[in-house]
């Protein structure tokens, strides 16, 4: 069944899935897995040989946790997991508007994807741009890359990726062109900048930028992309560097529908879903705030685990309470062993957290909402910075208490 790998979790709940199915054959006759299966064909809802059960008309409310619990656990309560991964193929109209495609799932059953035959470009080859290139030349689509230290295209190379000289070649030879740099003024250069992605932008060509960054900037990009007749999306991406090489990032798009649409062999190659939420600037703002609750959690966390030091109780104790209770999550136990074994290799850089949260500050700030948790964070991140732990991970904001 599977044909691809991505990742080991990914593969333990592939076999979970198999291990189900072949226990529960010739029980329930209905539930048969289809040959083949696109986002596109999702959407429509002509999956051949593929029926419903009847909770799956319902939609799909945020914080469902069941597709998290099917790729955590291998053994318990397979009907549930089986359900949780029905529930997730199709395509959820929310009441705000907004729509998600739950994309890797249909790589959970298939175990393939068919990748789209447009040319895709890729520009940004960092902790998330490497994983992510990797998974779109894994998944079968012809890429083209550039990164502003060349060397980190050679590894792309050697997998197959053709190589741009410049972001203006890359957007000009390629249809889809994806970017993910560092910042608001990474992702300006990129697009303004000599030899930048404008030049190379005609009637009909694509441009997807994956950055974290504000909303302005991206309206900006959009109102310059679409004025020499491309198309934008934005979709900003959730996860860490695991995640990124794993496939299993959450993007957030909004912008051209039609290119998100176009975008969808893309997406279920580098994520487990993707949201769909409307016009330009949304997903950058709720891309912030998601970050925003992030990296407060992370500073809260950093904060419980050196009061327990001075106070004289076990850091270690501390993290099995927690992982009994009802905040326990792959986040917290994994940030927390980090720390207590001194290790520090970026999963997500210090620097980008307290850049994001400095970003939803000034998003609060924009329509006059408080957000005294962000802002205490950010305090805690910048003193982090200062003490040199900007490329360190973001849970090096510990040391901020320990300085
Ligand atoms: N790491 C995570 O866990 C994570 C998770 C979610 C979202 N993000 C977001 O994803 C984006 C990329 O993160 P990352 O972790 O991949 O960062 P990274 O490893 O630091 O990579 C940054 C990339 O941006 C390029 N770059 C920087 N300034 C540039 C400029 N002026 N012109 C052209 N290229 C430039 C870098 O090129 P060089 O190689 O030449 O330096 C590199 O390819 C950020 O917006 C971040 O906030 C990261």
């Amino acid at each position: 069944m599977i044909k691809i790998n991505k990742g080991k979790r990914f593969q333990q709940a592939v076999d979970a899935v198999e291990e189900f199915l072949k226990k529960g054959k010739g029980k329930d006759q209905d539930l048969t897995i289809p040959e083949s299966s696109t986002v596109k064909r999702m959407m429509t809802g002509t999956v051949a040989g593929f029926k419903w059960p009847q909770s799956v008309s319902e939609p799909v409310k945020d914080g469902d946790p069941h597709f998290h619990h099917f790729l955590l656990s291998q053994t318990e309560k397979p009907a549930v997991c089986y359900q949780a991964i029905t529930k997730k193929l199709k395509v959820c109209e929310e009441e705000t508007g907004s729509t998600s495609i739950q994309a890797a799932d249909s790589t959970a059953i298939n175990g393939s994807i068919t990748p789209t035959d447009k040319k895709i470009g890729f520009l940004g080859l960092g902790l998330m741009g490497s994983g992510i290139v990797s998974n779109l030349i894994k998944m079968g689509h012809t890429v083209t890359v550039w990164n502003r230290t060349a060397e980190k295209c050679d590894l792309f190379i050697q997998e197959g990726a053709r190589l741009g000289r410049t972001p203006a070649e890359v957007v000009s030879t390629c249809d889809i062109t994806f970017a993910c740099v560092s910042d608001p003024k990474a992702a300006k250069d990129l697009v303004l900048g000599p030899s930048g992605v404008l030049q190379g932008i005609r009637p009909g060509k694509c441009y997807v930028d994956m950055s974290t960054v504000d909303a302005d900037t991206v309206t900006e990009l959009a109102q310059v992309i679409v004025s020499r007749g491309g198309r934008f999306l934005e979709a900003p991406v959730s996860g860490n560097q695991q995640l990124s090489n794993d496939g299993m990032l959450v993007i957030l798009a909004a912008g051209d529908r039609g290119l998100y649409e176009d975008c969808s062999s893309c997406f279920q190659a580098m994520g487990k879903t993707s949201f769909f939420l409307g016009e330009v600037g949304n997903a950058a703002k709720m891309m912030l705030i998601v970050n925003m609750v992030q990296g407060s959690f992370m500073a809260t966390i950093a904060e419980g685990l050196t009061l327990a030091q001075v106070t004289g109780q076990s850091q270690q104790t501390l993290l099995d309470i927690l992982n009994q209770g009802q905040l326990a999550s792959i986040f917290l136990d994994q940030k927390c062993q980090n720390i207590l074994q001194g290790n520090f290799k970026p999963d997500f850089y210090l620097k980008y957290i307290q850049k994001d949260l400095r970003l939803a500050i000034a998003l609060g700030d924009s329509v006059n909402h408080p957000t005294p948790m962000a802002a205490a964070a950010n305090e805690v991140y910048k003193r982090a910075k200062a003490l040199d732990q900007s490329d360190n991970d973001m849970s090096a904001v510990y040391r901020a208490y320990i300085h």
